[in-house]
């Protein structure tokens, strides 16, 4: 009687510790996964701007003229620049010019950025 009791014992053990394993094992399985596509979805998405980045070529490119903390010098004011234009719009000016700003201040990635970064002042 008490082996029947000692081996009812074992494999109910067993099983409830077969099903914490497991669990975990689906916890585990799904976390990194779901870090893995936030990281992806920031790395991708457009909405997200590497504001140290687009500061510091701000800084190179277009602070002698808008000044450092964009409140325009012999530029005009950019701090709501994104309430006026969208990001194609000031990537544009950006590229050909405007009136008295010359074209080509920034290109490429450079310009990409500083203008994705621009939209969102408003
Ligand atoms: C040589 C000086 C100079 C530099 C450098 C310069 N700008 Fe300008 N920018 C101007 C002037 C002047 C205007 C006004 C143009 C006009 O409307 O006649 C202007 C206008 C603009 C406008 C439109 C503003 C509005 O309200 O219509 C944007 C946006 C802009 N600049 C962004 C930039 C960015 C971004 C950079 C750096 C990549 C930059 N500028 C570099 C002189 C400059």
């Amino acid at each position: 009687m008490k082996r029947i009791l000692f081996l009812f014992l074992l494999a109910a053990a067993f099983v409830m510790n077969g099903c914490g394993a497991g669990d975990q094992a689906g916890e585990d399985g799904q976390s990194p996964s779901e870090e893995q596509q936030t990281e992806e979805n920031t790395g991708d998405s457009a909405g997200t701007v590497d504001t140290a980045a687009a500061e510091e070529e701000y800084k190179k490119s277009c602070q002698s003229c808008h000044g450092a903390d964009l409140s325009g010098n012999i530029g005009p004011d950019l701090r709501e620049i994104g309430s006026k234009y969208s990001q194609e719009e000031i990537l544009e000016i950006i590229e050909k010019g405007k009136g008295g700003m010359p074209p080509g201040q920034a290109t490429g990635k450079d310009a990409e950025l500083i203008s994705a970064w621009l939209a969102e002042k408003k």
